[in-house]
């Protein structure tokens, strides 16, 4: 374990401003699928705190669902090629599915999970992510639900990991650099 308070850099964005845009977005996707068959899908680990307080904005319940995907190889994302760790429980077909996520990076995670679902025939495939980098941007993403596009700045907290830890923090900020060297 490690003293959090003194590997943040600077905070991006406080507990309170986060869960204020999660109930917009909230707000505007209780609007667009309320009469329909509405399948959230989250991807591990990252959206773990986005998914559970995203959905406790909704003032009905959805079904949710998780994968697991790992970058193919030695651990470089830069290829894109994506292997499953963890399928979904679920039959997505004629399903209105929303792939929740934290971040939006490179975007090459969420292209291949994206043609990945869209092979399953869901009814239609949409994409929440609270933060985005447009700067980092490898391959264009269209999301219809965006929390906060960020610099490209590595950032921790609230599901957001460096190295598996910091995933707890409340709010989400920026590493100091003393906790990379
Ligand atoms: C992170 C993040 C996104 C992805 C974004 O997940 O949670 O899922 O990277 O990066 P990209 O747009 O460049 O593909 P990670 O692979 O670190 O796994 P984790 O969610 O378990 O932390
Ligand atoms: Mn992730
Ligand atoms: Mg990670």
């Amino acid at each position: 374990a490690s003293d959090a308070g003194t590997d943040l850099d600077h905070v991006l964005f406080t507990e309170a401003q986060i869960h204020d845009r999660l109930q917009e977005l909230g707000d505007r996707i209780w609007a667009d699928y309320k009469d329909k068959d509405l399948l959230l899908v989250g991807v591990l680990k990252g959206a773990v705190l986005v998914m559970a307080d995203l959905m406790r904005t909704l003032p009905g319940s959805a079904p949710m669902d998780w994968m697991a995907v790992s970058s193919y190889g030695s651990g470089t994302k830069s290829s894109g090629v994506v292997r499953i760790l963890k399928d979904l429980d679920t039959d997505i077909s004629g399903k209105h599915v929303l792939i929740v996520e934290d971040i939006i990076d490179s975007g090459l995670t969420l292209n291949w999970i994206r043609s990945n679902l869209l092979s399953r025939d869901p009814a239609s495939l949409e994409i929440c992510t609270l933060l985005r980098k447009p700067d980092a941007a490898k391959v264009a993403i269209d999301c219809r639900y965006v929390g906060f596009d960020i610099p490209n700045e590595f950032v921790v907290g609230y599901g957001l990991d460096y190295d598996e830890r910091y995933r707890n923090l409340r709010d989400i900020g920026t590493l100091a650099p003393h906790v990379y060297s």
